[in-house]
């Protein structure tokens, strides 16, 4: 069984996603084992609580800069054992001490269709908001893992959805996660956990 350490920042619906999986046997191989937050308060926090899931807390606040912060995250997934690490709605770019040390073995959702609306700066709904302003006319998201270049890494799964003329970017938020998030993250980390994806 595959330690699954899922690393959050905000509402965690994407986490949600990935424990009902795991509780409906969708994630065969591996267990969420450990959830650990960039902030105090988040609700992501809740819903590993209610599920009975340790959590940690490394405020992104407390360190000056992103390398001394990615040691701590780094400390800390050696302590937890992880075999996988999530990052699942995490706002902060790690440092290569972390993505070097896990080479393969970090997995990223997000939203939009890499190579499109991806890299530093483009988060959340700022995402959305830009695919709009193009106006494209298909979005989605992308789950890959993670390399020393923000949303670079070697791709796994990705899914569409259509852009509706009045859609906002919470509107197609919400359609890209119900639609393509939390189906295609939970099977990445399923067929991870069963050895079943082929780096080439
Ligand atoms: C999700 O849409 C995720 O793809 C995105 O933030 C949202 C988090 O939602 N992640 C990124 O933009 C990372 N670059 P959640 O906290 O409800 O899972």
């Amino acid at each position: 069984m595959k330690n699954i350490v899922v690393l959050v920042s905000g509402g965690g619906t994407n986490l949600q996603a990935l424990i009902d999986a795991e509780k409906s046997g969708i994630i065969k191989g591996g267990k969420i084992t450990c959830v650990i937050a960039s902030k105090d308060g988040v609700y992501a926090l809740e819903r590993a609580k209610n599920n009975d899931i340790p959590t940690r807390v490394i405020p992104r606040k407390e360190y000056s800069d992103s390398v001394s912060y990615s040691k701590a995250i780094l400390e800390a997934l050696n302590d937890e054992k992880a075999d996988l690490v999530v990052l699942a709605g995490f706002m902060t770019i790690l440092d290569e001490c972390v993505t070097k040390a896990y080479a393969y073995k970090i997995i990223n959702v997000h939203p939009a269709l890499i190579p499109s609306f991806c890299g530093e700066g483009y988060y959340g709904l700022k995402v959305h908001e830009a695919a709009l302003a193009y106006g494209v006319k298909v979005s989605g998201a992308t789950i890959h893992f993670v390399n020393e270049k923000a949303d670079a890494g070697a791709i796994i799964l990705q899914g569409t959805v259509e852009v509706q003329k009045d859609d906002t970017p919470e509107v197609l938020q919400r359609r890209i996660m119900e639609n393509v998030e939390w189906k295609l993250l939970p099977k990445a980390v399923s067929l991870f956990c069963q050895d079943r994806i082929e780096i080439i």
